[in-house]
């Protein structure tokens, strides 16, 4: 019995360390990017999939920016910690639409960071300038407020 005590102890240690230490990246909450556009993504369902707004600071066309809707998911086999996704933004004030892709990192402080890519793909009247319709890039985003801790 003196020695079962010790074993059960350093078994339950070896149980609950692992998810101490692994810190989530979660969608879910407001986002800012580098470039100073906000987005916020509401809860990520059972399936992975997530609904959100996003307010562009930021745009290739001359017409006066809304909020707009985007749709998304998340990768969700084994429940990484740190999970891909992508989402689609279908602008509310242009014909054009943007895809993004990317990983929910935890950096080395704890902080969340989503690296993402995207493709913005813009309305031409003319099968001719379809060779200029489609810009790509990168955005950093952090959480805008802290909403978790
Ligand atoms: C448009 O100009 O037709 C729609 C707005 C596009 C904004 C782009 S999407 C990629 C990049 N990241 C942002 O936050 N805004 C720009």
């Amino acid at each position: 019995m003196v020695q079962v005590t010790p074993f059960l102890l350093l078994l339950s240690l070896a149980l609950v360390a692992p998810g101490l230490s692994a810190k989530k990246c979660v969608l879910t909450g407001t986002w800012t990017n580098d470039l100073g556009s906000n987005m916020t993504i509401e809860a990520v369902n059972g399936l992975g999939n997530f609904a959100g707004t996003y307010h562009t600071a930021v745009t290739a066309t001359t017409n006066k920016i809304q909020r707009s809707p985007l749709q998304g998911s998340q990768h969700h086999v084994n429940q990484k910690s740190q999970p891909t996704f992508g989402f689609t933004v279908n602008w509310s004030f242009s014909d054009s639409v943007t895809v993004f892709t990317g990983q929910c990192f935890v950096d080395e402080t704890g902080r969340e960071v989503l690296k993402t890519m995207w493709l913005l793909r813009s309305w031409v009247n003319d099968l001719k300038d379809d060779w200029k319709a489609t810009r790509v890039g990168i955005n950093i985003f952090h959480r805008l407020r802290s909403q978790r801790e």
